[in-house]
């Protein structure tokens, strides 16, 4: 019996959570797939219940679990810029530490009935397929951080720091990974200011002399975020640290045209992780029915495919997913003049719709 813990989370969490655990359900169901799941509060919603974002008890069942299902977490109720305080995005980042969950893929796919819903050109995108690979569990996340107030100052200061194994096993990865894709790899730094950065660098050079058959390339931080809308399709696998990870993947998200389509893993040295959608808890939008389940639909396929070895089913969840779009069923987010508007739970139920008549 495989065991998933479920964390719905903040915002839109929940919302879109429930609509993937109907896929979840029904494969449970009609396919006899052995899974077991719970449920456990993350962020905002702990914090409001228990006065922390993740006890300890939710984090021992995590990595207890084969897989973690994650919503969202934070919002503005718990946003606060005084130290100390607790904050929903700490609960985020324990979970990552603790279950070692060093690798993150943000896979980026171009559907083709959705690009009119890109706000770049038709002839920039089209055939775009990147995965960027976040360090994560490393990097000024991780660092040492503090505001000093002094008699005459006041100071604050956080850390980029890298050791030598964390930047050797991700750049493996990297290189693995291209392997099974288009055999390109770009490392994505800043070396011209950061030593963090030149370690970096050495150690990607080094390692890519065991991979001889795989085309590398160095860019820098801020000319990799020009080269991402000027023309993305010239990359493959993006691998970079946690910080620069996490803005550029949000840049490579909207290049598809909507942050609601693209689900994530976190990965570690097992098979054990944590799944969720890139985009955050979307609190303007919470109730209102308008968000989009289907990064978080993706991100249970990933799950299966990943974590549980479930490959067929991760397919036919893809492919389903796939059809509504083409068949022109948008959610707000990715509705351009063409299609037709409909809601969370309605375009959950299509994806359902065309899981059954897969099976
Ligand atoms: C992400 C998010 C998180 C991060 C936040 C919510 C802590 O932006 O997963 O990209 O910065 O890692
Ligand atoms: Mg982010």
């Amino acid at each position: 019996m495989k065991k998933i813990m479920v964390l719905p989370g903040d915002g839109i969490g929940p919302e879109i959570v429930n609509e993937t655990l109907k896929v979840m359900d029904f494969f449970i169901e009609k396919s006899n797939l052995e899974i077991s799941y719970d449920f456990g509060d993350i962020g905002g919603i702990a914090i409001d219940k228990y006065g922390i974002p993740l006890k300890d008890e939710t984090l021992e069942m995590c990595k207890n679990s084969d897989a973690v299902l994650l919503g969202a977490v934070g919002g503005p109720k718990w946003e606060t810029t005084e130290p100390g305080k607790p904050r929903p995005e700490d609960a985020l980042l324990k979970v990552r530490k603790e279950m070692s969950l060093f690798a993150n893929l943000r896979p980026v796919k171009i559907y083709k009935s959705l690009i009119d819903s890109s706000t770049l050109k038709k002839e920039v995108i089209e055939g775009v397929d990147i995965l960027v690979l976040r360090e994560l569990t490393g990097g000024i996340y991780f660092g040492k951080r503090e505001r000093i107030i002094a008699d005459d100052d006041v100071f604050a200061y956080d850390t980029e720091l890298y050791h030598l194994y964390e930047i050797e096993r991700i750049v493996k990865l990297a290189f693995e990974t291209a392997r099974l894709r288009r055999k390109k790899v770009t490392s994505v730094d800043k070396a011209n200011i950061l030593e963090s950065s030149r370690l970096w660098r050495e150690t990607v050079n080094r390692i890519h002399k065991n991979y001889s058959d795989i085309e590398l390339n160095h860019m820098y931080v801020d000319n990799t975020s020009m080269q991402l809308i000027r023309n993305p399709k010239q990359f493959d696998v993006i691998v970079t640290s946690n910080m620069f990870g996490d803005i550029l993947s949000d840049e490579t998200a909207m290049i598809s045209g909507s942050i609601g389509l693209l689900p994530s893993a976190s990965l570690g040295d097992n098979n054990s992780g944590m799944y969720e959608p890139i985009h955050g808890s979307a609190p303007d939008i919470q109730g209102t029915g308008k968000a989009n389940p289907i990064a978080q639909i993706l991100s249970l396929a990933m799950l299966f495919r990943y974590s549980l070895g479930f490959k067929k089913e991760a397919d036919i969840i893809e492919i389903a997913v796939e059809k509504v779009l083409e068949k022109g069923y948008r959610t707000p987010d990715i509705y351009a003049a063409k299609g037709q508007l409909v809601n969370t739970k309605e375009i959950g139920g299509l994806i359902m719709d065309e899981i059954k008549e897969a099976i």
